[in-house]
């Protein structure tokens, strides 16, 4: 077989066969958590009475779920920025919240699970970037970082006509129009299953690092900040298989549920608010009962 290609000092321009070892035996990742010394515990089966169930509840407990028995997380949490649900917690207080609840997303992951966070960093004086503090928290978790997506919010993004000083140097503000989607694995980045339902097209679209998709409206949605169902319909193709159980821990109006449905997935969600606990519920229920219309 001819040997696959090795790094140089400019690259290479033939990556399919691509031999990395040298790259990877270096200095760079001597300190960071690797497959090798992960510990891979079997799969438990996901309990058949959760299969489809949306929670009224606090996910920093998901005691319901059995430790690794999720494929996939999803979510979008609290931004701690004054909307109507979030809480006035401190940066220490709010990543102490977030460290829970993903440290129980760790364990009910499978070995090879996957978690996907779509977070937007915050405020201008100063920028506050959540994105890093949440990929560091996830990483000293024991993740393994797969990558990052750029939302691109296209045309759709409402953008701010906060540009500080104007036309001049003195002190121009950047204003955000896009948002990130950080993806992890646990302990090991293959994950095994047997029905893809992603087309060619969309694999070879979706793999880029730039995704660019309308946001939603809060108004339609009866949520102050829901994300477009594009975004988990695109990454439960990309990162489970058919029948795989997804997870949301902030489930908010039950967007990850609905793709998953729409996908031939399972879901479970949690969320803490009453109100948009019933929300969710509307959104299933009717989409449940369409898909009955449908095979009648
Ligand atoms: C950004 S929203 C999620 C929006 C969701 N992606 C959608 O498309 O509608 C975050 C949600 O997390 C909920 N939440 C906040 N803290 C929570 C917790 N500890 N456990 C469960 N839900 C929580 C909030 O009530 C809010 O609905």
């Amino acid at each position: 077989m001819k040997p696959g290609s090795k790094t140089t000092d400019f690259g290479t321009t033939a990556r399919i066969s691509h031999d990395s070892a040298e790259y990877y035996d270096s200095k760079l990742y001597s300190e960071l958590s690797s497959e090798a010394q992960a510990i891979a515990l079997p799969d438990n089966p996901f309990p058949p009475n959760l299969e489809n169930k949306l929670m009224g509840g606090n996910s920093e407990n998901m005691t319901e779920i059995p430790p690794n028995s999720v494929h996939l997380m999803i979510t979008s949490p609290p931004y701690n920025v004054s909307k109507v649900y979030d809480e006035d917690m401190s940066l220490d207080e709010y990543l102490t919240m977030l460290k829970k609840v993903f440290t129980e997303s760790y364990r009910v992951l499978v070995h090879g699970g996957r978690a996907c966070i779509n977070v937007a960093n915050i405020g201008r004086k100063p920028y506050i970037p959540l994105s890093d503090y949440i990929s560091r928290l996830m990483i000293d978790l024991g993740f393994l970082m797969r990558g990052e997506i750029i939302w691109s919010k296209g045309m759709g993004a409402g953008v701010s006509m906060a540009w500080g000083s104007w036309q001049s140097a003195s002190n121009p503000v950047l204003r955000d129009t896009h948002e990130y989607i950080l993806v992890f694995s646990k302990g090991t980045f293959t994950l095994s299953g047997k029905e893809n339902t992603i087309t060619k097209e969309q694999f070879m679209e979706w793999t880029k690092s730039v995704w660019t998709m309308n946001p939603e409206s809060a108004k339609k949605i009866g949520h102050p900040a829901p994300f477009p169902l594009e975004l988990p319909y695109r990454l439960i193709q990309l990162y489970s298989f058919k029948d795989d159980i997804v997870l949301d821990p902030f489930m908010g109006s039950g967007t990850t549920a609905v793709a998953a449905w729409k996908t031939g997935r399972k879901y479970i969600g949690y969320e803490i608010s009453e109100e948009y606990l019933e929300l969710s519920q509307k959104r299933l229920t009717a989409l449940q009962a369409q898909t009955t219309m449908a095979l009648l």
